[in-house]
Parts: structure tokens; sequence; C-alpha cells
């Protein structure tokens, strides 16, 4: 239902809601955005107009807006069993969705640690990681590996492995701990060194995460994280090589390989997961978002058969951690019913197929003055946005560019994110002609904005 009085929510807003990172004087100057309803790609704001959701949400609403299918399946477990304690008790939909979980994801994938979301997975992770190496008699394994640019999530241990630009570690560092090392993204567009093809320059990129673990001592080394594709550093695609090579030199050293799939997980990249990619699997898969598109809050954080065996004992064995929403019997339904969605109407094949029309549409825009670069793998691509190609100078340095971008997206109707990059990750029920439709505009509006900022 549209709100009667917009006025009133604003002021409630205003008066009252703390929104995640938004920039006080911007909301207080321009007020908040409501958006009413939505169907399938497309969402409505408070004001009446229907737009495009180019970014699925947070990258995650992967079956579309508006799933009955979902909502009921929900309805129907809230109504039956909303709720029993997670830690002593299991509930079908929960174990059902275990089960499924453990079939979808590659290779002895199989044991799934159920959370409320993305940042708890990963949390999940780190510290299955460190009481892996202790249970195995090495509790001096404490340290974690990230890489440049990339975002693992906001709570301690996430925040702590994360520094992407717009949530990263640098503003908390102080209180944050310190058992980590960051190696280089392999983000090939700003590479230092360009004499180096995209191969030499992943693998140098994996080589200097061995560099780092033997600097530190492999013994002192818990596990490397990192997303398959990280999206936080603008849609980093590595070259084939790169993971099998991380993969080989985690092996070599006795670190575990932590694939943080929140983003790239259930479909994103054109298939279920993105290490499938590269036929590496990971000792540990961190999943949330797409997990249920969003219709019920869901992470997971899934270990391989060889993990969940230095758990098993008495309790000086047990994985002592617990989340009170952690296998919540809704979250179980969503996930069952976000599934079969997806396999009935293969929304994998499509974020291949659609994917590959949408960087195809995007790579046309090359000859702008303001595209740098445009990568992506499935439904998730970037368009580098710069004022001087040959500089690589970020059009954001320039006052007033993205703002001028943002505002003409918005009368276009296309809602997605723009600042060093602009990114597009729509549900993955996407069409052809949505697809066009939405570059379309993209193109408009960019054009727009170049030629009233000088560029064209
Ligand atoms: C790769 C990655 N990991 C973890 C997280 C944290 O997930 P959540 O926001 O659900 O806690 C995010 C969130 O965007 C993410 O992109």
């Amino acid at each position: 239902m549209p709100p009667e009085r917009p006025d009133d929510l604003q002021e409630a807003a205003l008066a009252h809601l703390w929104m995640p990172t938004q920039d006080w004087s911007d909301l207080a100057e321009n007020g908040v955005t409501f958006f009413s309803e939505a169907d399938g790609v497309r969402i409505k704001s408070a004001d009446g107009r229907w737009g495009y959701d180019g970014m699925a949400g947070l990258m995650l609403v992967n079956v579309g807006h508006g799933r009955r299918e979902i909502v009921d399946a929900v309805a129907e477990q809230l109504g039956r069993l909303h709720y029993a304690n997670t830690f002593k008790y299991g509930s079908e939909p929960v174990a059902r969705f275990a089960a499924k979980v453990a079939s979808l994801t590659p290779g002895d994938l199989n044991r799934v640690y159920f959370t409320s979301g993305g940042s708890e997975a990963v949390e999940t992770a780190l510290k299955i990681a460190y009481r892996y190496h202790y249970n195995r008699g090495e509790p001096n394994r404490r340290k974690f590996i990230g890489r440049e640019g990339s975002y693992h999530g906001t709570t301690r241990g996430a925040l702590s492995v994360s520094t992407s630009p717009a949530l990263g570690r640098s503003e908390y560092d102080a209180i944050l701990p310190d058992n980590f090392r960051l190696a280089p993204q392999p983000a090939y567009y700003r590479r230092a060194d360009e004499s180096l093809s995209l191969s030499e320059f992943s693998l140098r990129c994996a080589e200097a995460v061995e560099e780092i673990i033997i600097e530190e001592g492999p013994e002192t080394v818990a596990a490397v994280i990192a997303e398959p594709v990280s999206f936080s550093a603008g849609v980093a695609v590595p070259a084939p090589e790169y993971w099998p090579a991380l993969r080989d030199i985690c092996d070599r050293h006795g670190a575990l390989l932590i694939a943080d799939e929140v983003i790239t997980g259930w479909g994103r990249t054109g298939r279920w997961f993105g290490m499938e990619h590269w036929g590496v699997t990971p000792d540990l898969m961190t999943m949330a978002k797409g997990i249920t598109s969003g219709y019920f809050p869901v992470g997971a954080c899934v270990a391989r058969d060889a993990v969940f065996e230095e758990f098993k004992g008495g309790p000086e064995k047990t994985y002592k951690h617990g989340i009170t929403y952690g296998g919540h019997p809704a979250g179980g339904a969503a996930g069952l019913a976000n599934a079969a969605i997806m396999e009935r109407e293969d929304l994998v094949g499509a974020s291949e197929r659609l994917g590959k029309r949408l960087l195809e549409r995007l790579e046309a825009m090359r000859e702008h003055p303001a595209v740098g670069d445009v990568r992506g793998l499935g439904l998730m691509c970037a368009v580098e946005l710069v004022s001087d190609k040959q500089a690589k100078t970020p059009l954001a340095d320039t006052p007033g560019a993205v703002e001028t971008l943002a505002r003409r997206l918005d009368q276009g109707g296309l809602h997605i994110r723009a600042g060093k990059q602009a990114f597009f990750a729509p549900p993955l029920t996407v069409s052809e002609e949505e697809v066009d439709d939405m570059t379309a505009i993209f193109e408009q509006a960019l054009t727009a904005t170049e030629r009233e900022i000088g560029l064209a």
C-alpha cells in the first residue's frame, strides 16, 4: 500500500531512522526515497514511478520480486512452527534445506552451518578455520589473509579482512583484531605494471599470497579468504590460472581456503557458485543474499567433509558458536522454495545467457569518453567510470559528475549503484528486452552526463 501521508513518513524517518552508510547531510537535504512495491525486475517508488531494480536490491533478489510461492511457503511455516530452540532442536525445512545446499555446492562441501546473514557466515567461517587447526593440534594458526578492496561483512572478524572503499576496516582500525594481512586484489584494470598480461598479473597476485604466508610463517596462518570475483573491488575477474594457483598455495602451506560467495553464489555469475568457473573446491564457502533471494534473512557457512571431521568427538572437539536465528524454520522454507524456482526456471542458465547479452551491450559503450573499462561474469557487471581514459582518472573525482549521472539514471527509471564503477546485477529473471532497455537508459544517462560536465 502506498503511504497515505508521505510527509509523515519523511518526518518519522528523518527523526528516528538511522540508515546504514547514509550521509546525513544528504538525507537531511534530499529526504529518504521510499519504495512501496515491486514485481519481477521492477520496483515502484512512493511517488508512484516504476523503475528497474538493476541491482536486485543489494545483489540478492535473484528470483525476482513478488514471488507468491516463497511468500506462501514462509507464511505456512510461520503458521505451523515459527520457532523452536535452534541450538538444541532441528526442524524439517532446515534439515531438508541443508541437504539441498549440500547437493548444490561443489565437491564435498556437505556440512551446512546456518546463520542470519553474510557477515555472520564469514564470522562463522573464520572461527571454524581457527578451531579446525586448534583441534588438529596447531593452535598457533591464528592469522587470516584477505585481499585489498574486498568486503566480507560488518562484524569485527569479517570487517578485519575488509578494505572495500565504501565499508572497510580503516575507520575502525583501532578496535579491530590485528591478526590479518592483505594480499593484492587481481584487479587488472588498475595494475601498476602495464606490461603484464592478465594471466601474468593474476598469477603474481596469487604468488603474493604465498609470499605473505612464508613471511608470516605458515604455521601461524589459519586461512585465506577471498570472493571468487570481488564485487566491491569493481567486479575483478581473475585469469583462469588464479584460483587453481591459490588452491595449490593453501594446500602446500596447510592454510584453509575460504570462498566468500555471499554475492557470487546462487546463480549470480552464471554458475550455481562462482568457484565452479575454475573447478576449485574451497574448504569453507560462505553464502547469503541469493540463498533466499531476500524473502527471509539467511546465510550459511558450508564446510568440506575433512573440515567437519575435526569437530567430531567429545565436548573438547565441539564448535561452540551459536546464533539464535541461524537455522530459523522460515528461512529453511524460503530457501527450499527459492531453490525450487531457480531449478524449475533454470535461472543459473539464464544468468549465463543474459549476462553475456548485458556484457555485450555494455562493451558497445567502450567508445564513450567516460567508460574506462567494462567487466562482468554472468549477471554481475561493472563499467569503470573515468574522466580521462589515458590517466584512468575516476569520474568520481570530478565534483558533481556522479551525482549528475545518478540524477539522470533516476529520471530514466534505472536503479543501479554508480560511483567509481556503475554496477549492474539485476534479478536473474530479467528478459532480453529488459536488458536492452536498462542498458539504453544507462547510455542515455551517461551521454547526458558527459555533455553536462563537458566530457563530450
Ligand atoms: C562478499 C560479501 N561478504 C559478506 C557480506 C556481508 O553480508 P551481510 O550484509 O548479509 O552481513 C557481503 C555484503 O554485501 C558481501 O558482499
